[in-house]
């Protein structure tokens, strides 16, 4: 569980952790936020998580009330006092609180910070990733800046109730090409049967994930073959493996589509290597004092 919330400059429990009733990020889904994985008291790759941030924060013109020494620090000691040693940190920055309008360049406001840490059991984790996951596909209904983490989660909160439902633990937003883009929280690859890992190009219809970076550098260094291109539903179906990739879940193997069984209906043995792989080729900076 969290214990200590970090907003605006102090450490609140997590009771009393709160923010203006007039947040942007309240009213208009103003805010971006970034996801860190923490994996034995380490940050995994925070300095690209820092880098999409700011281009998050720039392409909304939200100026950055903080330099990347300082985000660290808050990343820091939120993680130390919640005393996670496996988990994630989530950060968040609105635009602020002021009267509600929807032209932002006329209000004064000064950005909301938040962050907050929270332990999750690798081991539990692990027993998923063996079992494998199940995708549910369904048509793209999110916006065209799909390229920026911003906080307006509803299509995608939406769409994981649904896999839910069919007893799936992902969506998969489908284009009006027939390709898949990605998941409500993930990115999305398939392997073929010619060895290729197939992922959708980055581009504004998707999110270009830290995990989905750092696995292509394994997948370099490995000398595996990788191909960005769209696929399809069906594609994915006939494949001989398929995954997702995002800071929370890693490399997750996916084991059916829509119901359909994806190769021998377990984990793809490349997509387990690359999961076991991922932390030789990630960032990990070590919290002081562990
Ligand atoms: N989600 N695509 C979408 C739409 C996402 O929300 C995410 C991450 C990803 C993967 O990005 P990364 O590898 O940087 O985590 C792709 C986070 C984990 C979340 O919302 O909880």
């Amino acid at each position: 569980m969290t214990k200590v919330v970090y907003v605006n400059g102090t450490y609140h429990r997590y009771n009393d952790a709160l923010v203006h009733a007039e947040d942007r990020g309240f009213q208009f889904g103003d805010a971006v936020y970034e996801v860190c994985e923490i994996k034995n008291r380490a940050i995994v790759d925070e300095e690209r998580h820092m880098t999409r941030l700011a281009r998050s924060l720039s392409e909304l013109s939200i100026p950055s009330p903080m330099r990347i020494g300082a985000w660290q620090r808050v990343i820091q000691e939120t993680v130390r006092r919640n005393r996670v040693r496996d988990g994630i940190v989530y950060l968040q920055v609105s635009r602020g609180a002021g009267p509600r309008d929807f032209l932002f360049g006329s209000v004064e406001t000064e950005p909301t910070v938040v962050c907050l840490a929270r332990p999750h059991s690798r081991a539990a984790q692990q027993a998923n990733a063996e079992k494998g996951i199940s995708i549910k596909s369904m048509p793209e209904m999110r916006w065209a800046r799909c390229d920026i983490k911003t906080v307006m989660l509803l299509p995608a909160s939406l769409a994981k109730e649904e896999a839910k439902k069919s007893g799936a633990q992902e969506a998969w937003f489908v284009g009006a090409d027939g390709n898949v883009r990605e998941g409500g929280s993930s990115n999305a690859w398939i392997i073929t049967n010619d060895n290729e890992l197939i992922t959708p190009a980055v581009s504004s219809a998707i999110l270009r994930g830290i995990t989905r970076t750092t696995l292509i550098d394994l997948i370099e260094r490995e000398g595996l073959t990788l191909v960005e291109r769209g696929f399809t539903i069906e594609e994915a179906q006939a494949a001989r493996e398929a995954f997702i990739t995002s800071a929370s879940n890693l490399v997750m193997p996916a084991v059916q589509i829509d119901g359909k069984p994806i190769g021998n209906g377990h984990p793809g043995i490349t997509s387990l290597k690359l999961r076991a792989s991922f932390h030789e080729v990630a960032q990990m900076r070590q919290l002081a004092g562990s």
